[in-house]
């Protein structure tokens, strides 16, 4: 096993390389991507994921191709920036923050591209520098998530020594630019020495738990179990769970939420056993323009990952499969959101977030 890191993504102006997360916990090895085509390919396939993450290497991917081939006339630019973001948002499409990635890039050229005196070079800079901008601006939205996640459950929650929090899937550094959403959450409770432990779940049919959570929770030593999804509910009842914190690929307005697969039926089960259940997701995962989740488009993913464990086949030959990525979590079922702008009710979030740009 070659040295553990924690960066998902590593960029110097004109060179970007992703962890290929496919590898780990085995191997850590990171790749080049060196343009849009590689960068929507790294999406798809899943070498980088998680909502934020997938933002930064799409929006990354076009600034180096724009560093090693710098388009001649502003046209080409506003063009090629066009279609890549298209592409890039095409390659996982319920994460929204691509999208918005896209939405905010579009505008922000439009209006430089208006400014008296611009060149071709000056806006091929100014994309570039706002592709850049994403990574610091991430973390320190995540620092943000982190601290008022950590504060508003120690504030609701009696746990004389430590809460105990369950989570799902993967939305650490692996997930984001670094520190991640709810688990930066986690890592502000063992900062602040008010975490008892944390219990991640194994995450099917990809096992983002198991093999990326786990290796970030035992990297950073925060006292950590691993249970299979299937044991929730009797983790719940006999374990004192606090709270069930997890991340988002898509909070609409109406607060229904989009994220990994298996999200849903631990809402379901924190309800029955009257344990809070919040989603920790930055601003760029709200999409405020959807009224319900119904209208989210939810990925479904090829079925080997269902059927087969490292290239091995162990399901029966000729069943049928059904491998959706995401299901969507109804509001009612949430008790808060944790943004970097505030927590929220499902029924505060959509002025919550407009009130406090
Ligand atoms: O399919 P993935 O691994 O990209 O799904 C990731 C999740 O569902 C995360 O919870 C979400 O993207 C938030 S990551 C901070």
């Amino acid at each position: 096993m070659s040295a553990m890191s924690l960066e998902s993504v590593r960029y110097s102006r004109g060179s970007l390389q992703v962890l290929n997360q496919l590898l780990l916990p085995q191997s850590s090895q990171y790749e080049p991507v060196r343009g849009v085509s590689e960068g929507a390919d790294a999406i798809r396939t899943m070498k980088v994921r998680g909502a934020p993450a997938i933002a930064i290497v799409g929006s990354l991917s076009l600034a180096v191709e724009l560093t090693s081939s710098p388009p001649q006339q502003t046209s080409d630019l506003l063009t090629f920036v066009c279609e890549s973001m298209d592409r890039l948002v095409g390659a996982r499409p319920t994460a929204v923050n691509m999208k918005k990635a896209a939405d905010e890039l579009n505008a922000f050229l439009a209006q430089e591209a208006k400014k008296p005196g611009v060149t071709v070079q000056g806006l091929t800079d100014s994309v570039i520098q706002w592709a850049e901008s994403l990574l610091e601006k991430d973390v320190q939205d995540n620092r943000m998530i982190g601290d008022l996640g950590a504060q508003h459950i120690l504030q609701t929650t009696t746990a004389p020594s430590g809460v105990v929090i369950m989570t799902h899937c993967n939305t650490g550094s692996l997930a984001t630019a670094g520190y991640g959403t709810a688990l930066g959450v986690v890592r502000s409770l063992h900062t602040m020495g008010r975490l008892s432990h944390v219990i991640c779940t194994e995450t099917r049919p990809y096992n983002q738990g198991s093999r990326l959570t786990a290796y970030e929770l035992v990297y950073e030593k925060i006292p950590a179990t691993l249970i299979t999804d299937s044991m929730a509910a009797m983790t719940m009842k006999k374990r004192q769970v606090s709270a069930v914190v997890v991340g988002a690929d898509r909070v609409v307005a109406n607060g229904d939420t989009a994220n990994k697969v298996g999200t849903y039926q631990l809402a379901v089960l924190a309800k029955h056993h009257g344990i809070p259940f919040y989603v920790a997701a930055p601003s760029t995962s709200c999409d405020v323009s959807l009224p319900t989740g119904g209208s989210i488009v939810i990925e479904e993913r090829p079925s080997q990952e269902l059927t087969d464990i490292n290239g091995v086949r162990v399901a029966a030959p000729g069943i049928g499969v059904w491998n959706p990525a995401f299901d969507v979590t109804p509001h009612e079922l949430i008790t808060a959101i944790i943004t970097e702008r505030g927590v929220f009710t499902p029924a505060e979030l959509k002025d919550g977030l407009s009130q406090n740009p």
